[in-house]
């Protein structure tokens, strides 16, 4: 792995990295999302749109366990993110979200939060870490495998738009 660029830091996330926090999500996951998917596939034109459904999605996570989420941080911008959730009872942490600025990628950014991720899971008693990515997502299906972490299943994700009945 090549080295993060210069000057970069990891911290906790605080509560005034949100608004940043749903740029880098809205910027990051056109293209590589489920609820984008879902308004593409489903015809649905109506809001909630992808957008929101998806920053709820984070927001609700960052809200709920602050201290299990990190920042990626260039001066005084948050570059990136990271979002985990180490569940104690099964010794398995989550990441369920992370996004670097499209104009800093393929610098190291992304595999130093994971690598924060990971040591937090560590130091938190988790004994797995897992992480999911669509199969239209390149950069994910790169870069996980390459941290170690092994494919062991593929699931399909079925949605249904309930204002039509679709068998008649
Ligand atoms: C996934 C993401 C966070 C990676 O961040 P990053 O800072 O670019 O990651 P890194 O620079 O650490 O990349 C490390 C490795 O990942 C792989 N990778 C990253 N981007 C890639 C791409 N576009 N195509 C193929 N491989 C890619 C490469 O193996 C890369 O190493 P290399 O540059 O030496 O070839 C970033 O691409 C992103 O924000 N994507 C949009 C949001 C997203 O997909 N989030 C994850 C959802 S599962």
């Amino acid at each position: 792995m090549k080295l993060s660029v210069d000057g970069l830091n990891v911290r906790g996330y605080e509560h005034g990295d949100a608004q940043r926090i749903r740029e880098l999500t809205l910027e990051g996951f056109d293209g590589v999302s489920i609820d984008q998917n879902a308004d593409r596939l489903l015809g649905i034109d109506s809001s909630p749109d992808w957008q929101t459904r998806k920053w709820l999605a984070v927001q609700r996570e960052l809200e709920d366990a602050p201290a299990d989420h990190f920042v990626a941080v260039l001066g005084s911008d948050v570059v990136g993110y990271i979002t985990t959730r180490p569940v104690r009872e099964t010794g398995v942490g989550h990441i369920p979200n992370m996004a670097v600025d499209a104009r800093l990628r393929r610098r190291g950014i992304g595999s130093t939060l994971i690598a924060r991720a990971l040591e937090h899971f560590r130091a938190n008693g988790m004994r797995v870490a897992k992480i999911e990515t669509l199969v239209q997502n390149k950069q994910g299906q790169t870069l996980y495998p390459s941290f170690g972490f092994t494919e062991i299943a593929r699931q399909i994700h079925y949605m249904q738009r309930l204002d039509h009945d679709e068998r008649s």
